[in-house]
């Protein structure tokens, strides 16, 4: 057994530093880091400037309740005046907020005037219907302007609101509606996907059937299908359209509940992650403009997120907004009606900053690099990732082909709970190393412990934890502080545990190894499936892999993986399996050469985009496969097991 709570096995030594144009221009440099270091809490408290105010805070960080954190303590603001009303007054009504891209290729730009009259009209249109401030919203519409109004509307009138995804199922909304005890349901009758037109309506019907405390669902007209009409139902062009545009927003407290957001947890039900406002919306502004160096006269910003998820929240919604942003929200899928979709927005928008997932990049990389290149992708000169780690060849091939060999690439860790950026480069001064988130902002304590929480040397790994509480924290489980405090912060005193894997480099770079539930224990080495499925996917027949450890009666765990290829393979698959279980000795070393290589057509993944390992650990340890009810696509499973019982890869 190593003395690592965590094996650091593979090593990457590239690096690129800022362009030097880009450093002179970028809206931060290395004095940030300086600044913070010096003053962490003044260095947050300056930050919060960017915001107004209505009412000045008399405390920066009140941590006598600690975990449960209180920042600029007194403060009052409107969060949705922050985000539209102020940019208005300052002059800029007419620069346009939102560029909305439907699916079939109509675009709308809606100014930041337009924006201010439909908060105003939803914001008057939700109190007409009893909402008050305090009481909970749910929202289950798809990426519509409609969804950011009614967003900033539940912002305005200081009603905190549950985006639920929706591609969740009725009982997935059902259990999230009683949970927050939800008075309002905002959706649409349905949503266009993939060329057709799908209902959501019903999926509300059945779940309100169950909700008492649901007054009202309050109803968007996306497609025109059929729907069936309860007295509780109102149509939002009736009502929200009807209501004057004029709204005055109310300050309120700088900890008053702006959101809750619902993530799964390992086991049991999801929890419900409560964001509040002034920190909140500081961190999330901040990072927006230091992280992306948004220049809101110039750029054109696209983030590909969903508003279900905490993406689309903290960098579609409120930091872009609070920054004047002008950015491209786009309701439809990367392949319809053709895979050059993406690149044809970018082309046609004039994108400059591109921020999106590891996943989306990797599929872009099997489809092949003909397609992006036949689009202009010359706007663009930033370029992000987020939601899991990003495999060095995967940076490689986005700076390649997507960024053209100039954008820097940020790679963002952060989580829900965590409500923004928090391990980032920050693009004008920090050299980027492919698959590195690199090291915490500034205003940032983040550190990687061992099993007995010391903070490992440099070239160890062990687990991520936060050593500092931070402006955009979580302040808990809704209804659950109990929970909150075992899940978070129990292991280790003081410490907030990320549930990540991480180790440091020799130059005290961060690499982010995914859950700490995906490490594989071989032989009594502990090791990331992060690095593995590296290892796969930098040789040039996978496009995808996943890894997962399976029981084995010699080595504790064996490493069994299963790999996407590129294209169509040139060799038969028993030599090329054969291949890449060198391959990965190689590149890693004999410990991690897996046991098993299965070539398969799709991964199940979670419709954020994450690996379900537990299914596929179900498929290597020959059980039944589980419960499948948050797959993206549930038919996979059966297209992985059909695949496997005729295919030959397995040795
Ligand atoms: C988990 C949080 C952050 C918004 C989207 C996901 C993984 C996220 C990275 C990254 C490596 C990452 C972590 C984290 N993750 N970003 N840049 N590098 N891993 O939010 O659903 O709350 O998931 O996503 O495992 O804990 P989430």
């Amino acid at each position: 057994m190593s003395d690592d709570a965590l094996s650091n096995l593979l090593q990457e030594n590239r690096s690129f530093p800022p362009d030097a144009a880009f450093a002179k221009r970028a809206n931060v440099t290395a004095e940030a880091y300086a600044d913070a270091d010096a003053d962490r809490l003044g260095f947050w408290a300056v930050q919060a400037q960017r915001l107004a105010w209505d009412s000045p805070w008399h405390q920066i960080l009140d941590w006598s309740n600690a975990p449960f954190a209180k920042w600029f303590v007194g403060g009052r603001l409107n969060v949705a005046y922050n985000c539209v009303d102020r940019h208005v007054e300052s002059g800029h009504g007419e620069q346009t907020a939102l560029v909305f891209e439907s699916e079939s290729g109509d675009s709308r730009d809606i100014t930041y005037r337009e924006l201010q009259e439909m908060v105003s009209q939803a914001a008057n249109a939700l109190q007409g219907l009893g909402v008050e401030a305090g009481d909970r919203v749910a929202i289950y519409l798809p990426m519509i302007p409609e969804a950011i109004v009614a967003m900033l509307a539940c912002a305005r009138i200081g009603a905190p609101h549950s985006v639920v995804f929706a591609g969740f199922s009725a009982e997935a909304l059902r259990s999230r509606i009683d949970d927050a005890q939800a008075k309002v349901v905002i959706t649409a009758d349905g949503q266009f996907r993939r060329g057709s037109a799908m209902p959501l309506k019903p999926a509300v019907d059945e779940a309100v059937a169950h909700t008492p405390s649901v007054d009202h669902v309050l109803v968007v007209r996306r497609t025109g299908g059929e729907v069936e009409w309860t007295g509780r139902d109102v149509w939002w062009h009736e009502v929200v359209e009807a209501a004057s545009p004029e709204h005055h927003p109310q300050a309120f407290d700088a900890e008053h509940p702006l959101f809750i957001l619902y993530t799964s947890g390992t086991t049991g039900k999801p929890k419900g992650i409560l964001h509040t406002s002034g920190g909140y919306l500081t961190q999330a502004a901040w990072t927006h403009w230091a992280v992306f160096d948004l220049k809101p006269d110039e750029d054109v910003y696209w983030c590909t997120a969903d508003i279900g998820w905490v993406t689309g929240h903290s960098y579609i919604v409120y930091g872009p907004l609070a920054n004047r942003v002008t950015q491209v929200i786009y309701e439809g899928t990367p392949d319809t009606p053709h895979k050059g979709r993406w690149w044809e927005i970018v082309q046609k928008h004039r994108v400059t900053i591109l921020y999106t997932a590891p996943t989306a990049i990797r599929t872009f990389m099997k489809w092949g690099e003909h397609i992006p290149d036949d689009f202009d992708l010359s706007s663009l000169r930033l370029l992000g990732s987020v939601g899991e780690p990003i495999n060095p060849e995967a940076w490689m091939w986005y700076r390649r082909v997507i960024g053209g060999e100039t954008c820097p690439i940020v790679d963002t860790w952060w989580q829900t709970e965590t409500g923004a950026m928090m391990i980032a480069p920050l693009p004008g001064v920090t050299a980027c190393k492919p698959g590195s988130a690199m090291r915490p902002l500034p205003g940032i304590g983040a550190e990687v412990v061992d099993d007995n929480g010391a903070p490992v040397d440099p070239g160890g790994g062990g687990y991520l934890v936060l050593d500092e509480p931070w402006p955009s924290m979580l302040r808990g489980i809704w209804g659950d502080d109990e929970r909150y405090v075992q899940t978070y912060w129990s292991r280790w005193p003081g410490e907030y545990f990320a549930g990540d894997g991480a180790k440091l480099d020799d130059q005290g770079a961060i690499w982010l190894l995914g859950r700490v539930d995906d490490v594989m224990n071989v032989s009594g080495h502990r090791i990331s499936t992060t690095e593995v499925e590296s290892a796969l996917v930098s040789h040039p027949a996978v496009a995808e892999a996943a890894v997962v450890g399976a029981t084995d009666a010699t080595t504790g765990q064996g490493i069994v993986a299963f790999v996407i290829l590129r294209g169509t393979p040139q060799k038969d698959g028993a030599e090329l399996v054969a291949e890449l279980r060198d391959h990965v000795a190689h590149e890693i070393g004999p410990i991690a050469k897996p046991r098993q290589i299965l070539v398969v057509t799709e991964l199940p993944k979670t419709r954020s985009g994450k690996i379900m390992r537990r299914l596929l650990r179900d498929i290597a340890e020959n059980r039944e496969v589980g419960d499948v009810t948050t797959l993206a696509d549930p038919t996979v499973m059966g297209l992985i097991s059909d695949g496997l019982s005729s295919s030959a890869a397995d040795d």
